[in-house]
């Protein structure tokens, strides 16, 4: 398995994401039958957050993870309505208690927000990791002029994650904020790696090139676009499944070395979009 460093930790380059997890009791012990399922297959990097299911999602991984925690890398995240210094200590409390964890190994700022100062959340960030409670801290959707504003708030080495929309079908981010991460140490968790596969034209370039690619590595399509994105320096892909045939797919594409050849042929059947991605608020 391709690993990553986030901080001075290797993490798996491919994890599990969670997002729509949690919200249906009836789904609950499929869910969370899916994720041991990855974790037994070493995808142990789980990406959830307070906002997926209103915390039902945390609550699925807690339970996939039983006594294995300290097998597992977790990732959650803070609602940009709780960045504040009093809620974040609330809401990450909360969080906690639904993980049934000490330590959530990295905490994110889950999108920018345009009313709390930004100096406020970070600082209350970094007092959660002096404090324990947090191994990591990082932000989300965050643009390279945001990545720098963080910097000079807290100086550098200590954000160490970046989660960003990033796909072959969603290049933007290499413009400036992958280039940005990767200068200052930053790791890149793309999420939604896999968006919008499924309403490729099976017959134009992108799905073509895909199919060229999965027949050369006996891998499908989805797989190999998760390779081409853990193929870059710095890059985690957290995709959801919780199909078992799409979890052993992702788990492969975590063992896959794409040839030059191979990623010149689907960077340019997926052309790069012009400009910087919106920053989004909320
Ligand atoms: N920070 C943020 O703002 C943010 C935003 C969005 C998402 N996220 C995180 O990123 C994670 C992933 O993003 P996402 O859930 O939007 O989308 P995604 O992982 O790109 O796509 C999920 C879909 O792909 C299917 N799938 C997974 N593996 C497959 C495979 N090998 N072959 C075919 N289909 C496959 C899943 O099906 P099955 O489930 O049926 O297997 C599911 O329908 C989220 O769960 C969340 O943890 C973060």
């Amino acid at each position: 398995m391709h690993t990553v460093t986030i901080g001075s930790t290797p993490v798996p380059a491919i994890g599990q994401g969670t997002w729509r997890l949690g919200g249906d009791p009836e789904q609950f012990a499929a869910e969370t039958e899916a994720l041991r399922y990855g974790l037994e297959r070493g995808l142990t990097l789980l990406d959830t957050a307070e906002m997926y299911a209103g915390g039902g999602a945390e609550r699925v991984v807690a339970a996939a993870l039983g006594d294995s925690r300290q097998k597992a890398f977790i990732v959650s995240k803070v609602w940009p309505s709780h960045a504040d210094p009093e809620a974040l200590r609330t809401s990450l409390a909360a969080s906690r208690a639904r993980l049934q964890t000490e330590v959530i190994d990295l905490y994110l700022l889950h999108w920018p927000n345009r009313t709390v100062p930004l100096r406020d959340t970070l600082w209350a960030l970094a007092e959660a990791r002096e404090h324990g409670a947090i191994r990591y801290l990082g932000v989300s959707n965050f643009s390279r002029d945001l990545l720098q504003a963080a910097h000079s708030i807290l100086g550098p080495g200590l954000i160490a994650a970046n989660q960003i929309d990033y796909s072959l079908l969603e290049r933007r981010a290499e413009h400036s904020i992958i280039p940005y991460c990767r200068d200052h140490g930053i790791a890149v968790m793309a999420y939604s790696p896999l968006k919008h596969l499924g309403t490729l034209d099976l017959q134009g370039p992108g799905w073509q090139a895909l199919r060229t690619v999965s027949r050369r590595h006996l891998l499908s399509p989805h797989g190999i676009a998760l390779a081409w994105l853990i193929g870059q320096p710095g890059i985690i892909a957290i995709p959801k499944a919780v199909t078992r045939q799409h979890i052993d797919v992702n788990r492969a594409a975590g063992d896959l070395v794409l040839t030059p050849d191979d990623r010149e042929l689907l960077a340019s059947a997926f052309p790069r979009a012009p400009g910087e991605m919106p920053v989004q608020y909320f």
